[in-house]
This record gives C-alpha cells, sequence and structure tokens, in this order.
C-alpha cells in the first residue's frame, strides 16, 4: 500500500471560549491519496473549516498528526513549513474578500508567486507568461485578465481563487464550500473544471460541504462529520447506497431526490440544530435528535468498521 499523500491522525481542535473549551473538531482520522477526493460533509457550525484550516495549519491544532507524503507536519520549523506550504493550497466559499478589488485579474493571479513561490527564479515576463496558462487552464477567457475583481460575476471569481491556488502548482487543495455561493449551473462548471484538473494534474482535494448532493459526484470517500467528531466515513457508493448512521440517512432524506429504490425507506428527519460543543458531556451528540435515542448512546462512540471500507459509529439509520 503507498503511502497517503495527506493523512490526519486524532486530529483535535479545541477552543478557549469564554463559556468554556468549545470542541471543534475531535479525533479526527483520514487519509488521501494522490489523486483522490474525500467529501466533508455535516451542517453549519459542525467544523469543516477548522478541520480544513487545522490540517493546512490556518489552525493550530490542540493535538494530533498531519501526515504530508509520511511526515508530520505539525512538527514543521516555519522554514520547512515554508517549503510544502505551495503544495497544499486552500480555496474558499466566497473569494472576493481574499480579492483585492484595486488589482487586475492577472496581477491577482500572479500574486502568490511573489508572496509565496515555487521555489524556481522567474523573470517578470515568465510570471506574467505563467499567470496567463493559469487563466486558460482555469477556464479565464485571456480579455479578462485586465478586469477587476467587481467586474466579474461569482462563477469567474472563483476561477480567479482557483487559478491563484493553481499558479503555486499544489498537489493538494482544500476547496471550503468552492460552489455554495453559486447558482446551480454554475455550480456544475467549477466541479467539472475542478475534476478535469483533478485528472490532469493528478491533485488531490479535501472538499468540503453542507450539500450532500454536491459531493456524491466529485469524492471517492465521503466523511460526514456531527458537532466535530466524525460519525461515518465511507466510499461515495457506499454512503449513498446504504447509509448507517441516522444522521447520514437524515441528510440524505433532505435531497430531493426521484430514486423510486429510496422513496419507501423509513424517513429519518433532522428537529431542532447543531449547537456549540462547549464543554460537552461523554456519549453520541446527535443523540438529542436522533429518533434512536436510548441508554447506551450516553457512552462515548467509536468509530467501527461495520463492512469493509464502511466506518460509523451507530448503525441505527440502516434499513
Ligand atoms: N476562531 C474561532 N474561535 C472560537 N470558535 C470558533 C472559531 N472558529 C470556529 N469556531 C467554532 O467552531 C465550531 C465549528 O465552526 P466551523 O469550523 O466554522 O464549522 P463549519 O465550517 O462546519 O460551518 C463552531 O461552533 C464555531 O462557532
Ligand atoms: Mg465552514
Amino acid at each position: 500500500m503507498s503511502t497517503p499523500l495527506v493523512e490526519a491522525v486524532n486530529v483535535k481542535k479545541y477552543f478557549k471560549t469564554p463559556r468554556g473549551l468549545l470542541h471543534a473538531v475531535e479525533d479526527v482520522n483520514f487519509k488521501i491519496f494522490e489523486g483522490k477526493t474525500l467529501g466533508v460533509v455535516g451542517e453549519s457550525g459542525c467544523g469543516k473549516s477548522t478541520l480544513g484550516r487545522t490540517i493546512l495549519r490556518l489552525h493550530e491544532a490542540t493535538s494530533g498528526q498531519v501526515l504530508y507524503n509520511g511526515e508530520n507536519i505539525l512538527e514543521y520549523k516555519k522554514r520547512e513549513m515554508h517549503k510544502v506550504q505551495r503544495n497544499m493550497q486552500m480555496i474558499f466559499q466566497d473569494p472576493y474578500s481574499s480579492l483585492d478589488p484595486r488589482m487586475s485579474v492577472r496581477a491577482l493571479i500572479m500574486e502568490p508567486l511573489e508572496v509565496v513561490g515555487t521555489g524556481e527564479k522567474l523573470s517578470k515576463a515568465e510570471k506574467r507568461e505563467k499567470a496567463d496558462r493559469i487563466m486558460e487552464l482555469c477556464g479565464l477567457p485571456s480579455n479578462h485578465a485586465n478586469l477587476y475583481p467587481h467586474e466579474l460575476d461569482g462563477g469567474l471569481r472563483q476561477r480567479v481563487g482557483l487559478a491563484r491556488a493553481m499558479i503555486l502548482e499544489p498537489k493538494f487543495l482544500v476547496c471550503d464550500e468552492p460552489v455554495s455561493a453559486l447558482d446551480v449551473s454554475i455550480q456544475a462548471q467549477i466541479l467539472n473544471l475542478l475534476m478535469d484538473l483533478q485528472d490532469n494534474k493528478g491533485l488531490s482535494y479535501m472538499f468540503i460541504t453542507h450539500d450532500l448532493a454536491v459531493v456524491k459526484h466529485i469524492s471517492d470517500q465521503i466523511m460526514v462529520m456531527y458537532m466535530g467528531q466524525v460519525i461515518e466515513l465511507a466510499t461515495s457508493d457506499e454512503l449513498f447506497k446504504s447509509p448507517l448512521h441516522p444522521y447520514t440517512r437524515a441528510l440524505l432524506n433532505a435531497i430531493p431526490t426521484i430514486d423510486l429504490s429510496r422513496r419507501n425507506r423509513e424517513k429519518v428527519t433532522l428537529k431542532g440544530e447543531v449547537t456549540s460543543p462547549i464543554n460537552p458531556e461523554p456519549g453520541c451528540r446527535f443523540a438529542k435528535r436522533c429518533p434512536f435515542a436510548s441508554e447506551k448512546c450516553k457512552q462515548d462512540p467509536v468509530l467501527k468498521e461495520v463492512a469493509p471500507g464502511h466506518f460509523a459509529t451507530c448503525t441505527m439509520g440502516a434499513k
């Protein structure tokens, strides 16, 4: 078995708050291999962005390891970290806020070459050339090079955000809700672009979204989070075919579907919403909203391999 490109081992991220310790990410484990995509799904506030940021060291982990090519980057000093930084990039839901409104599209795409660099010495002209190549790669028409962010629609802005990451020739991208703010037709275009880039460049993705329907086709594996805990992890096909955890079932039920095979399944619907896990009690954090909750849910959930490659903390949602 080859080494995963990115691996998380018991990654925790807690935040100190005036009301106590907020357990945003609790003992998360995963492996992402070269050219593969891990989808990370769960409702708003469940810790997806915090996990993505912690993997890239935009937050310092509370404990655990993040291995890149088998090396724990959480132990890296500044200089070593700088070397791997360009390999691990992030794109966001709304790139607008990170795009300097006074810079043209081309200048924005060249900027990471100045700030992070790729290790190669490039002249100004070579940087421009490179930016133009990356624009083409990301589906940005060349006559857009001199436009400014406010002149672009959401889809084009997301392409600029992606181009700014791609110019560093990364190996791994954390995509944090990259299509959530876009119209459905534009969503598909950006998802297709991401999949094409993956095929051409062998990129690996962590693809974060609150919308399970969005990750179905792009993900090899899907990880479902609830209040900082991973409650289910399986291949995309397996998760959609036989969800085990009641929470996963509820998320799937929320997707509008004309799939007749699913129509007769007993429905699990979600009541209430995610609250902040501050000083959480032991046990399953979903129990308060779960139609199957019982005494045994007061024990801490353990992610078990229930079928080959299919992990879940609970199987009460299985049909
Ligand atoms: N910098 C921070 N300081 C304190 N709490 C935070 C911080 N960032 C996120 N949180 C809290 O951590 C939890 C997870 O947030 P987040 O990772 O943004 O969730 P998601 O991306 O799934 O919507 C939330 O309860 C949020 O309020
Ligand atoms: Mg988020």
